[in-house]
């Protein structure tokens, strides 16, 4: 898998951030299991509440497309840190993650990142799994 490239499309994605607010810009990018890539970026509002990560953007972007099944997501934020997924983009990974979906963490390039496991970020995740018992 090539992490470098899903990172470059993450640093794309987060040119169109809106974020009149936080000023803080978030961009993101998901593999689908067949292959395709879709970006996504975080989208502020007034209404504070109504605001949507970056991550959520782009796994819902393959979603509505027709894609199901996220093999990897690529996430950059500030230039000098990894920015870690929020909670509630944690559930949506897990809902639309695959068995071993990775968690790419970029900062500033592609060369600079690091990788997680649901299971690291999300232990114990409550999952569609568990309706089914
Ligand atoms: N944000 C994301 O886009 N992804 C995250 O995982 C963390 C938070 C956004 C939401 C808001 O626009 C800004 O960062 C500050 O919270």
């Amino acid at each position: 898998m090539d992490y470098k490239m899903l990172i470059s499309k993450a640093l794309q994605g987060r040119e169109n951030a809106y974020t009149p607010y936080s000023n803080f810009k978030v961009g993101a990018a998901v593999l689908t299991e067949d292959g395709k890539i879709y970006t996504g970026c975080n989208i502020e509002n007034a209404s504070y509440g109504a605001t949507n990560c970056a991550e959520r953007t782009a796994i819902f972007k393959a979603v509505s497309e027709g894609h199901r099944t996220i093999k990897a997501i690529a996430i950059v934020g500030i230039e000098d840190d990894y920015t870690y997924p929020c909670g509630i983009c944690r559930q949506v990974i897990a809902e639309f993650g695959s068995e071993d979906v990775k968690i790419i963490l970029g900062k500033r390039n592609e060369s600079d990142y690091i990788v997680k496991t649901l299971e690291e970020i999300l232990p114990g995740a409550f999952t569609k799994k568990d309706l089914d018992r």
